[in-house]
């Protein structure tokens, strides 16, 4: 019989469990679980005798693929997969999938939610101001893009979106206005909304040369990863802009500087929440044990990125 390990630091919502549960048994797999897990010898102990594992923001390090002797895939419950050695998995012949526009809804919520936070003066009671009018800039226009700019859409805002891999046509098509280049899109917006991935190319390339383009008031959203950031130069424009704002679901590394220094404009979530309600978890976990059946079952490899 397979064993699927749900290996979850940041465990799902107990619904979405419920369901993973159902389609892996139903499949007539076992699943074994291991959440909260406080160190990572612990996720080694636990692959040791499963053929698969879903993860989220878990850490699939060679180590872990090596304690798995028995795994033939990984399903990233959610979008980004740079927590998984993806080279040392296809080393291995491990299979890496990831459950792409299934929790998007929640992150594009979470990225509105967090510019009216920061537009009513983080709910102090002062006197803030509206998102009605005010120009957004989605950086990178894949599944989250789209979602921030209906809802922004609905908020009356003016949307510019910007992405190299996403033909004009198709950011058009969305009602939103496409810009040339990226220069264009902090130039225009007060409100910025980051939707890369990160990789080699986007780590640390959100800095002074665009951070400086945006106005006095500009404020930064980032509900994608901080390692896109470049935190010193952020820092710097913060302090040449007393009024620009950096809203970031998950702390920088920073974190104590950007608190001592920015009260008032700097806000981070204490732990990853972008995708963490019932809805993500449900489609994104359930996503992810179908990938793994229909993988096993089927042969089904169409979600995966190590190819
Ligand atoms: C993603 O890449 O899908 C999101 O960042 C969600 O990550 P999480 O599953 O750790 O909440």
């Amino acid at each position: 019989m397979k064993t699927v390990l749900v290996a979850t630091d940041k465990p799902f919502a107990p619904v979405a469990l419920k369901g993973i549960r159902e389609v892996v048994e139903n499949a007539g797999y076992s699943l074994k679980l291991l959440e909260k897990y406080t160190s990572p010898e612990l996720f080694y102990e636990a692959v040791a005798d499963v053929d698969a594992i879903i993860i989220r923001s878990d850490l699939v390090t060679r180590e872990v693929l090596n304690a798995g002797k028995n795994v033939k895939i990984v399903v990233r419950a959610g979008a980004g997969y740079d927590n998984v050695d993806l080279a040392a998995a296809t080393e291995k012949g491990v299979v890496v999938m990831n459950t792409p526009g299934q929790n998007s809804n929640a992150v594009a919520e979470l990225a509105l939610g967090m510019m009216v936070y920061g537009a009513r003066g983080f709910f102090s009671g002062k006197s803030g101001t509206e998102l009605k009018g005010k120009k957004l800039g989605i950086h990178a226009f894949g599944n989250v893009g789209k979602y921030v700019a209906a809802i922004a859409k609905g908020f009356g805002m003016e949307v510019y979106a910007f992405d190299p891999f996403v033909p004009k046509e198709v950011i058009e098509i969305c009602g939103v206005k496409s810009v040339d280049t990226v220069e264009d899109l902090y130039k225009t917006c007060q409100y910025v909304s980051i939707h890369m991935p990160a990789n080699e190319k986007t780590k640390k390339s959100i800095g002074t040369a665009l951070l400086g383009l945006m106005p006095v008031d500009g404020v930064l959203v980032n509900t994608a990863r901080k390692e896109v950031i470049n935190e010193e130069e952020l820092m710097q424009i913060m302090e040449q802009k007393p009024k620009f704002q950096y809203l970031s679901d998950v702390a920088p590394d920073a974190v104590d500087a950007f608190k001592e220094k920015f009260a008032g404009r700097f806000y981070a979530t204490p732990k990853k929440m972008g995708a963490q309600t019932e809805e993500a978890n449900i489609n994104a976990g359930i996503a992810a044990a179908e990938q793994i059946r229909d993988f096993f079952e089927k042969g089904e490899r169409k979600y995966q990125v190590n190819k």
